[in-house]
This record gives C-alpha cells, sequence and structure tokens, in this order.
C-alpha cells in the first residue's frame, strides 16, 4: 500500500510511525509532513487545506489510502472529492464533518437521536442569548459555544452575567471568529471528569480504539488558559467497568446510525468527548478526525494492522477488521514552546532528541519542530510529544518523564501531572 498521511503534527507523525509498522504499507507521504517524521514518511510540498491540490496529488500520486489528519479540510468536503476520484480515504465527507464543523448541528442531531449531552439552547442574537440568561434559564457557570470551527477557541466557561456578556459580544458583535460565531450554542455546565472516546466507522460497523484523557490547560492542575492538548494517556481503566460497552451503546452506535439514516453516513473516526457526569456520560463535542495529542497515546496500544484497518473503512468493510488493543497503558507529555499558548519564539535548537528516544517503549513525536542542518529547531507552540509506554500507568508515566527530562530548549515547558488524576484513582 502507498499511503498518503494528510497534515504535519504530532498526530500525523504519530499516524505515519504506526502506519509505517504494518506489513502492507510500502511507502508513506505526508502532506505537508514535517521534517520529524521523515523518515517513516516522504514528504509533499502540499497544504493540508489546500483541497484541489490535495486531490491531484492523490490521484497523481496513485495512492492507496489517504488518512486525513486535520478537520478542516474534511469539513471543506476533501473526502467526497477524494472518493469521487476513486481514492480510498479515511475521513467522513462534508456533510459527516458537520458533526465537528458545526457545533449546532452536532447539538441537534443529539436531540433528534435521544443521545445524552448537556441541555441546550441555540441563539443567532447576542441580545437573546443575554436574555435567557438573565431569565435565568441557567445557572453560572455557564458555557457559551461559537457554532463554527475556531482552532479549540470558541468555548468560553463564563462564570457570571458580565463574562457571560462579554463572550457573547466577542463572538457575536466583533465577531473575533469571523463566521464561525454568528450563532452560539449556550449550555449547562456538566461537572466530572474528561474522557476520549474514538472509534473507527465506515457508516455501519463500529471498531473502538481505547479510551484517552487529553489535558487542556497548560499548567499543572488543569490551572491557566486552554492549548492544543498539553499531553493525554490511554489506559483501559480511564472508562470504568461496563462504561466502554455503554458509551458504544448510548452514544457511538446512535450516532453512526443516526447519521446514515439521515442520508450521510459517517466515514472515517468518530470522536466523542464526554464528560463522565454522576448521572452518566454526556457528550461535550464531537470531533471528526484523530485527536491530537490523544492519537500520539493510543496508536502505540494498537495491535494488528492499522492500515488495512483504514482500507477496509474507506471499503465499507469494517466488519473484516482484526485490530487489537494491547493493555499496556501509553502516555504523551507535550514539551511546549516558552510563552505557548500565547506568543512564543522559533528557531531554538533542540537538545536531547536521540537521547530520548532510545528506549524501545520510548518514541518522540514531532509536533513543531525544523531540520536545520545536523539538528532540529523548534517551529511550533507544541513542539514534542514524548510518548512511552509500559507494563502499568505508573512504568509509563516515570518512562515518559525520563525521556521528557532528556531533552532541552531554551524556554522548554511541560506539565508535571499528565495520568496523575488516573494514578491517584486506580490505587
Ligand atoms: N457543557 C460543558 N460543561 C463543562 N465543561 C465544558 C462543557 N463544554 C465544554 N467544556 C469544556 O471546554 C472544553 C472545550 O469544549 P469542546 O466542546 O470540546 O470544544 P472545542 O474542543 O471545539 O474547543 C472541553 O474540553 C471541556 O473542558
Ligand atoms: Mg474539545
Amino acid at each position: 500500500m502507498n499511503v498518503l498521511v494528510i497534515g504535519g503534527g504530532g498526530r500525523e507523525h504519530a499516524l505515519a510511525w504506526r502506519l509505517a509498522q504494518d506489513p502492507e504499507v510500502k511507502a508513506i507521504t505526508a502532506a505537508p509532513g514535517s521534517d520529524g517524521m521523515c523518515p517513516p514518511a516522504a514528504r509533499a510540498a502540499v497544504d493540508a487545506a489546500d483541497v484541489d491540490a490535495l486531490v491531484r496529488l492523490a490521484v497523481d500520486g496513485r495512492f492507496d489510502l489517504v488518512v486525513v489528519g486535520p478537520e478542516a479540510p474534511l469539513v471543506a468536503g476533501l473526502a467526497d472529492r477524494l472518493a469521487a476520484a476513486g481514492v480510498a480515504v479515511a475521513g467522513p465527507g462534508a456533510a459527516a464533518a458537520r458533526l465537528e464543523g458545526s457545533k449546532i448541528f452536532a447539538k441537534d442531531f443529539m436531540a433528534r437521536h435521544g443521545i445524552p449531552t448537556a441541555r441546550y439552547e441555540v441563539h443567532d442574537q447576542a441580545a437573546t442569548a443575554r436574555r435567557s440568561l438573565e431569565a435565568g434559564r441557567f445557572e453560572f457557570p455557564v458555557v457559551i459555544k461559537a457554532d463554527g470551527l475556531a482552532a479549540g477557541k470558541g468555548v468560553v466557561i463564563a462564570a457570571d452575567l458580565s463574562a457571560a456578556q462579554a463572550a457573547l459580544a466577542e463572538m457575536m458583535e466583533r465577531r473575533c471568529f469571523g463566521a464561525a460565531g454568528d450563532r452560539v450554542v449556550v449550555e449547562e455546565f456538566l461537572q466530572g471528569e474528561e474522557a476520549s472516546c474514538m472509534a473507527l466507522t465506515d457508516g455501519e460497523h463500529v471498531v473502538p480504539l481505547p479510551p484517552a484523557q487529553d489535558h487542556k490547560r497548560v499548567f499543572d492542575d488543569d490551572r491557566g488558559p486552554n492549548t492544543g492538548g498539553m499531553g493525554a494517556y490511554s489506559d483501559d481503566r480511564i472508562l470504568p467497568p461496563g462504561l466502554a460497552d455503554a458509551i458504544l451503546d448510548a452514544v457511538i452506535r446512535p450516532t453512526v446510525r443516526g447519521m446514515a439514516a439521515e442520508g450521510h453516513p459517517f466515514r472515517g473516526v468518530l470522536y466523542a468527548g464526554l464528560m463522565l457526569t454522576a448521572a452518566g456520560p454526556r457528550v461535550l463535542e464531537f470531533n471528526v478526525r484523530f485527536g491530537d495529542p490523544e492519537t500520539q497515546a493510543v496508536l502505540p496500544r494498537l495491535r494488528g494492522s492499522l492500515a488495512e484497518t483504514l482500507h477496509l473503512l474507506a471499503e465499507g468493510r469494517l466488519d473484516h477488521a482484526r485490530l487489537d488493543t494491547d493493555p499496556w497503558p501509553a502516555v504523551c507529555v507535550v514539551l511546549a514552546s516558552g510563552g505557548y499558548p500565547g506568543e512564543y519564539a522559533k528557531g531554538r535548537p533542540i537538545h536531547g532528541l536521540e537521547l530520548a528516544g532510545q528506549h524501545p517503549h520510548v518514541t518522540v513525536f514531532h509536533a513543531g519542530t525544523r531540520r536545520e542542518g545536523e539538528r532540529f529547531v523548534t517551529a511550533g507552540g507544541r513542539v514534542l510529544g514524548v510518548t512511552a509506554r509500559g507494563a502499568d500507568l505508573d512504568a509509563a508515566v516515570m518512562r515518559a518523564y525520563e525521556a521528557a527530562s532528556q531533552v532541552h530548549f531554551d524556554g522548554m515547558h511541560y506539565r508535571r501531572d499528565i495520568a496523575l488524576k488516573g494514578l491517584r484513582r486506580y490505587r
């Protein structure tokens, strides 16, 4: 198989790394890829947002399978275009990608199909949203979400009415997210621990992937502003006994059935971001692709051929897939640039990469680096994802931090408490 991976972050490095282990895979190309994922991948200088150029690349390069990392090209219809050109693609078409591209679509879809989620209202006027809050229809804190894609910045948890008003004004009047904020979801604040549940589906059959937990805030103990994700771990115990099946039955399968029944079957990675509340799991959001950094902790646990599985998915034959999960947990610690998620410098030399990646159960995924002669330098906010597996969660955590401590670059910072909630709970 000749595989094309779209994207160039840590998630895509993990995909290329994992696909390269599958016996069917002869070659991997990443568009645009990154220096750090070569090898195993080769790079094609095509932007992940340039749908026309990606379709030309996939057709001309005679790729047997296209795996799409980021959501934007899916929402823009890349998978429809590839399928029309006869290229096997693991990713949903634009209509199905609305599950992520429009939070209003996702909420209304869940309401239509009885999928558990936070109580909500949709507003297209800041004034009506304000009146609803003033009338006490929601308690504080309340959650306000821009409808469209907002690069992970479109959700505000407002502590009181004035914070809510400020958020509504930002989104709907000052239009800081452009059209993505013209309509908003106002929803009830839920309490609990979050979990990321991903499943592969061809629109009918479902192959669940092991659960993961992301760490969104920049500082330890979930303090500071939100980021793209400062680390993740995957351990089967993230979901208490019985809950994995309950989520499949209450969330994943009804979503797959509902999308098919509404005429746009979902083919790809269905990611449910869940709040595990005292009353049961509730969907916070859907994503329509692999999570980042969750993928960096989940893929090292998969046994069997991911390439074959994703190809079966593209063909609508996922019932033939044989993919297992290794019981060993995995932990990914993100090493970030000084100042991230705010302003940060680039071009800082990275030391200790080889030493960090030496251990057989450690892999260092490149999220934002660039090769400069013989060395790598920083080129993004999230720079590296140091991932380790271990016989138990303690071992995986220790190994990941041991490896992380080998790496240095000016300004580097990372959270010291990745998987700590899990470690405490399982003890
Ligand atoms: N209803 C809610 N109650 C409590 N926290 C929420 C709620 N909705 C979202 N959040 C928090 O905000 C984060 C981002 O929201 P999410 O819906 O995942 O949007 P996005 O990932 O597109 O920014 C979640 O990971 C969660 O921590
Ligand atoms: Mg999210």
